[in-house]
């Protein structure tokens, strides 16, 4: 663990920012990890990266990328190995083709979404964001003058979004919906029916799907992963986004990617020039041995990530005072505590009380403050020793 962040509320409202970093909000994660770092003995159920090695083959590939003296700017859409790499991986694992020019490459997902986002919302513009949700989209859509309208989704349901309530809040302003299949913070993944029934009518109604697929390979249970790329026959309405983060456990050396159609590429690569320019080289020629790699790797993840999600959904169940459900991807759940409970007061006393760190659900947007998301991207014996921890605490409370 690094040393805290220091987020100061005074300094980032001083009139010197500008109105856009002014509406930034500081990280609910942030919050309760700077916390930790003040602790003893905490046991972290907050993490939101895999904690395995990355794999030995690509660690070899990036160092002989820099032996190789691959250390100057590749082209700005991206290596052209790595660009054919994501468009024959992507086309083959979801039936249809694609060309290294429906690619641009990205200092991870986190600059796709940037560019996607930055690059078309605009005042007027109103975006449908499922609600809890990653923490980077609806400020991202504020900073640029645009409008979120929150979906919510309930533990009850295993946090499913309903096709018919997206297509529903459908209106005269709505530029953009976005998806993120698997979840964080839920797990949830999004069955086909769903996603064909978002795409589809958002194409017809001439609306904008952002796709985050950053878990698309953290997928626990046996069932086809609906990327978005499998719901639609052309790119126009579409941007769908991944990264290595998540997939092979490299979230440090920054790769990502977004798919559209060649005409939106062109666009975001001119955009992406003044952003970052390009990904760092010698990571993309990591990015091409991962994704030129065996599966093993992911699968030996996939069942440690299986067994943690068995027992924890076990765990929770067995929790006094929190609602479970089976989520199906990515390494978390989401869990609700009785309505109107204070989620942030319940996380911050049960680290105080009992060392043990997740993260309260109002980090993730609206209409969850009664959740906590727990990550399970920790070791077997971190979750047992945690919810030791968890459960006798919580059967005192009186919600
Ligand atoms: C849903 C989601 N999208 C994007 C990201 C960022 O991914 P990257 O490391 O590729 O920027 C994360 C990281 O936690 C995430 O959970």
């Amino acid at each position: 663990m690094g040393p805290p962040l220091d987020f100061d509320a005074e300094d980032v409202r001083h009139p010197m920012w500008s109105p856009s970093v002014r509406s930034l909000p500081i990280p609910g994660i942030r919050r309760m990890v700077n916390m930790a770092s003040e602790m003893d003995d905490v046991i972290h159920l907050s993490i939101g990266q895999p904690d395995f090695s990355m794999p030995p083959h690509i660690v070899e590939a990036h160092i002989d990328a820099l032996r190789a003296g691959h250390t100057r700017y590749t082209l700005d859409a991206g290596l052209p190995q790595l660009l054919e790499a994501v468009a024959d991986y992507y086309g083959e694992r979801h039936g249809r083709h694609l060309d290294p020019e429906n690619v641009l490459i990205t200092t991870g997902a986190t600059e796709a979404m940037y560019l996607a986002i930055a690059a078309t919302a605009a005042p007027g513009r109103q975006f449908l964001v499922p609600d809890p949700t990653f923490p980077l989209y609806a400020p991202l859509i504020r900073m640029n003058g645009a409008e979120v309208k929150a979906i919510p989704t309930r533990a009850e349901h295993g946090h499913q979004l309903d096709p018919q309530e997206v297509i529903d809040n459908i209106g005269m302003r709505t530029f953009g919906i976005i998806l993120n299949s698997p979840s964080n913070p839920t797990g949830t993944v999004y069955p086909k029916e769903t996603v064909e029934a978002i795409v589809q009518e958002a194409a017809y109604r001439g609306v904008y799907v952002y796709s985050d697929e950053v878990y698309d390979h953290l997928v626990l249970d046996e069932m086809e992963y609906a990327s978005v790329l499998r719901c639609t026959s052309d790119l126009d309405h579409v941007m769908v986004i991944s990264s290595l983060s998540k997939t092979f456990s490299m979230a440090g050396l920054r790769i990502g990617w977004l798919i559209s159609s060649q005409g939106a590429i062109k666009k975001l690569r001119r955009f992406h020039i003044f952003t970052t320019t390009v990904a760092n080289t010698p990571a993309q020629w990591a990015g091409v041995a991962a994704l030129q790699g065996g599966r093993e790797c992911v699968d030996e993840m996939l069942e440690s990530y299986r067994k943690r999600r068995d027992r924890i959904v076990e765990l929770v169940s067995n929790t006094p005072h929190l609602t479970s459900y089976r989520p199906q991807g990515a390494f978390y759940i989401f869990p609700s505590l009785p309505p109107n409970t204070d989620g942030t007061t319940v996380a911050t006393r049960m680290l105080e009380e009992t060392g043990v760190c997740v993260v309260p659900g109002d980090a993730f947007g609206e209409t969850c403050p009664n959740s906590l998301r727990i990550s399970y991207s920790a070791s077997m014996e971190d979750i047992e020793r945690a919810f030791e921890r968890i459960i006798p605490w919580m059967a005192e409370q009186k919600f």
